[in-house]
């Protein structure tokens, strides 16, 4: 079986930090998305993968390479500009051949792995199965009808009075039937070749469509609450393992993950926190659920429940929560009655104090 990655997209509900970076590369527990999603498909035995890259390819190449950090072979495809998950299937069609696959949106975590959605779809080999997990509003979501069998009846895109709490997610398992089906469809009225189309295709011609039960922790990390929420989850399954500095003045509890190269100062760090090699923490408190990435420089710092990329600065100001710091950022205290100055990014959001 090979595996389709779609890498591409526009990432608009995460902007500002997509503006900078492809939100495949977003890191959650300090390792980018994308990364995650290789390793769930190097676990399930895929070795071909095939990775659907947009404008952004250059730092998704930059970041994957050619897989073997994963075990991985990687072909990338260039999508000239998103039009749609059944697009991707299409222009992939020469690399997936007639082998089965399945597709990984590259922003999707799925924590815990996909193996036993890989041996179902092995066990029953039905023309397509899709990965449904239960949702508490499923309006905002693509919604499955399952009958007692676990075979997709209908499939309905955002419906106003949902028929069930199944949403479809970012895993999808197909057997070659699926290509001649996303041929066969025409795009959406936001212009997209909708997979969901494609797949409803099958239904409605009788093939078999299953759906996979997804129970563990699951999301589309396309929105910034969304990368803290899976940000703290991840966390909480760390274990302490502190390779870096940390001197007689500061307190660590809980699980904390200081890599090599890191030094922790007069600081009070409240696990689960990860701080990546090269940073530096002085005189600051972190924690709980906060990542910082590599170079950082934080003094004086009061952060927590956020995540902090690479070559931050933060410098004597305390209080930051649920926050997420692009690289470089500098974030620096002023006098209560100085001037602010302010250097913000497109679509920035900022919240200060009265
Ligand atoms: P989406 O999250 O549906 O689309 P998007 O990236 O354009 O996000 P936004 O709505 O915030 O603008 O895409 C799911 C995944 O599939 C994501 O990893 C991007 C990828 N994708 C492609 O590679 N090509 C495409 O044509 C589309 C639509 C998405």
């Amino acid at each position: 079986m090979k595996a389709l990655v779609l890498a591409g997209g526009t990432g608009s509900r995460l902007r500002p930090l997509s503006h900078s970076m492809p939100k495949q590369l977003i890191p959650i527990a300090n390792k980018p998305v994308l990364a995650h999603c290789l390793e769930s498909l190097a676990a399930i035995g895929v070795r071909d993968v095939g990775v659907i890259v947009g404008d952004r390819g250059d730092e998704i190449r930059a970041s994957a390479g050619d897989g073997s950090a994963f075990g991985l072979r990687l072909t990338y495809l260039q999508q000239d500009r998103p039009r749609g998950l059944a697009h991707c299937v299409q222009i992939a069609r020469p690399f997936l051949g007639d082998d089965d696959f399945v597709m990984y949106l590259g922003d999707n975590m799925l924590v815990g792995g996909i193996a036993s959605l890989a041996e179902e779809f092995h066990r029953t080999r039905a023309a397509a199965q899709v990965t449904v997990t239960k949702v508490t509003d499923p309006r905002e979501y693509g919604v499955a009808e399952v009958d007692a069998d676990g075979r997709v009846t209908a499939l309905v895109e955002k419906p106003l009075h949902p028929r069930s709490d199944l949403a479809v997610i970012g895993v999808y398992f197909f057997t070659p039937e699926i290509h001649s089906a996303v041929r066969r469809i025409e795009p959406s009225a936001r212009g997209e070749l909708e997979i969901t189309d494609a797949i409803a295709l099958l239904v409605d011609e009788g093939r078999q469509v299953n759906a996979g039960r997804f129970e563990g922790y699951w999301k589309d990390t396309g929105r910034i609450e969304d990368v803290l929420d899976c940000n703290r989850e991840l966390l909480s399954t760390i274990t302490t393992g502190i390779e870096g500095s940390v001197d007689a003045a500061s307190e660590l509890i809980g699980e904390v993950i200081i890599e090599r190269g890191a030094r922790v100062t007069r600081s009070r760090i409240v696990g689960p926190v990860m701080i990546a090699a090269g940073s530096v923490v002085t005189d600051s408190r972190l924690g709980p659920y906060t990542t910082v990435g590599r170079d950082c420089r934080l003094r004086g710092a009061g952060v927590e429940q956020s995540i902090v990329l690479d070559s931050v600065a933060v410098t004597q100001v305390r209080g930051i929560h649920g926050s997420v710091l692009g690289r470089g950022a500098r974030v620096r205290s002023v006098p209560a009655d100085a001037h602010r100055r302010l250097v913000l990014g497109d679509d920035t959001e900022v919240e200060i104090a009265a």
